[in-house]
């Protein structure tokens, strides 16, 4: 889908997928410089890192290793307690292994500060965190992003693999959904 085809559940259209390509290139190159002789465990967070991780993972002139897993914040309600529940483990072992973790979108900062946590606990010899999208103004803990692709408002996103409700995954690019769709 593009954002065109869904234009009546947009507040706005914020990213198109040219902006989201160009932008992961220049990741990739940077990506490429830093961890120049050395291998790469790239670790997406299912489900919505499906999409950056495709692009990410074909852009870098390098050989990478890719393994997955899935998380859920406990907690009651909409706050997110930082506390994080393992649904699907790595099948890959992280001793000594350079780890770059890959997110779709950083809020609040607490799954990614734990999940941080515990993938250096495993004994990896490093992790980073490349994330596609970053709330400045949501969030709550301090984490230490070494690649970020776009600095976004405090606002709820769709597309790229960001869902409401299991749709827009699909989507192209990324926009702000419309309060009429949630309400
Ligand atoms: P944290 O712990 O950083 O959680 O608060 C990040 C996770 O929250 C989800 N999330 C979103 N999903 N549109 C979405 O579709 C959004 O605007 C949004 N903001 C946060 C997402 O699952 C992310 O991994
Ligand atoms: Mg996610």
């Amino acid at each position: 889908m593009d954002l065109a085809d869904i234009r009546d559940d947009l507040k706005e259209e914020l990213l198109t997928e040219a902006q989201l390509h160009e932008r992961l290139e220049e990741i990739a190159r940077e990506i490429e410089r830093d961890y120049e002789g050395r291998d790469v465990l790239l670790v997406g967070v299912l489900r919505g890192a499906v999409m950056v991780m495709a692009d990410l993972a074909r852009s870098l002139k390098k050989h990478v290793e890719m393994d997955w897993m899935a998380v859920s914040s406990y907690g009651s309600g909409t706050v997110s307690s930082g506390v994080v529940r393992i649904l699907k483990d790595l099948d890959t072992d992280l001793t000594n292994r350079h780890v770059l973790i890959v997110e779709d979108i950083i809020d609040s900062g607490l799954t990614l500060s734990w999940l941080r946590q515990n993938l250096v606990s495993r004994g990896a010899a490093s992790v980073e965190i490349c994330t596609m999208l970053r709330k400045p103004d949501a969030l709550k803990v301090e984490v230490d992003v070494k690649y970020c692709g776009f600095d976004i408002p405090n606002e709820f996103v769709i597309g790229y693999g960001l869902d409401y409700a299991e749709k827009y995954r699909n989507l192209r690019g990324v926009g702000i959904l419309a309060p009429h769709v949630y309400q």
